[in-house]
């Protein structure tokens, strides 16, 4: 995967961004390359791929999750044994819980094969106390109290902090709930009672994992409120592309806002 792939001189732009308000997680490579260019390759295509996928099958976990805590009145329109919808809506849940799974365990793999921006979903530098000093920035930043954005070459230390939280640790929660719930089913000796039946135990019983299981789909809903206000929010104000981005994989760094 080449690192340096693309090459996009601003004729705007007299001189190269600034590379010195690069902050965060950019590597000296980063800056060496932002010196001479306005773009830099960040996202390879197994992260993108990882979240688009993933936030698909997470919205059908959503909707089909919240309609089976709070099931619909049935139909009357047939016998029940004709009916069939709940099943298709369990269906869904179980099929999109499965392609979260697999797809959490291709991005951890990715963490250890890719690039360093594709680690920087799986820790938070605690100890690094100028990666907190830009928390706060951010914090300040999305509060609309600074008024210069900083640029980073991944995601920005408040973001990360989110991510880690919300999905990093967020979704193996939900994973492993998901799959306690799922041995119920299955059955004792089944697969999934092997590798997530010890939750059920840990909780004591089936309704506390169901409603920490749905608990969990409240904190991860509203991480995605706020993730997609931020990435558009940042894409029009920070001068730096987000959305794209995380479709094409290249961060572009925007000239400054004309005085
Ligand atoms: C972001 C991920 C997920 C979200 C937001 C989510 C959401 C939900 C919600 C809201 C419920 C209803 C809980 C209740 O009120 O009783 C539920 C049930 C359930 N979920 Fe998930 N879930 C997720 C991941 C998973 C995964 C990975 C699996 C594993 C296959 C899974 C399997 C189940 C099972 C088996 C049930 C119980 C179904 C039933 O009782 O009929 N979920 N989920
Ligand atoms: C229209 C919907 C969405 C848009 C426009 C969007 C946009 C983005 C963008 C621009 C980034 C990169 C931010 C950066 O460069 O710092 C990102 C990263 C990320 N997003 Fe989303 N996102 C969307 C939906 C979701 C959903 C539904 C989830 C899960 C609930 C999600 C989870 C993540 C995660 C975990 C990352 C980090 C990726 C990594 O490091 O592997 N996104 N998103």
């Amino acid at each position: 995967m080449s690192e340096t792939s693309i090459h996009t001189p601003n004729p705007e732009m007299p001189e190269p961004l600034e590379a010195s308000r690069l902050t965060g997680d950019a590597t000296a490579a980063d800056i060496e390359s932002i010196r001479t260019r306005t773009s830099v390759f960040v996202y390879e295509w197994p992260v993108r791929l990882w979240h688009w996928v993933n936030a698909l099958a997470i919205t059908v976990l959503i909707v089909t999750g919240y309609v089976i805590g709070k099931p619909l009145p049935s139909m009357q329109i047939a016998e029940a044994t004709h009916q069939f919808v709940f099943g298709y809506i369990r269906f869904a849940h179980f099929a999109a819980g499965m392609i979260v799974t697999v797809g959490f365990f291709g991005r951890i793999y990715w963490a250890f094969v890719g690039n360093s921006h594709a680690r920087q979903l799986f820790y938070i530098p605690v100890w690094n106390k100028r990666w907190w000093k830009e928390v706060f920035f951010e914090l300040k930043w999305y509060a609309f109290l600074e008024r210069e954005p900083k640029k980073y070459v991944g995601h920005n230390p408040l973001a990360q902090t989110a991510m880690f939280f919300f999905m990093t640790l967020g979704l193996t929660f939900m994973i492993l709930t998901g799959w306690a719930l799922y041995s119920e089913g299955a059955g004792q000796g089944s697969f999934a009672d092997g590798v997530a039946g010890w939750v059920l135990t840990l909780f004591g019983n089936s309704m506390i994992v169901h409603s920490v299981h749905r608990l969990g789909m409240w904190f991860i809903l509203v991480f995605m409120i706020i993730h997609i206000y931020a990435a558009i929010r940042e894409d029009i104000l920070s001068r730096q592309s987000m959305v794209s981005t995380m479709i094409s994989g290249t961060r572009t760094f925007k000239d400054d806002r004309p005085e």
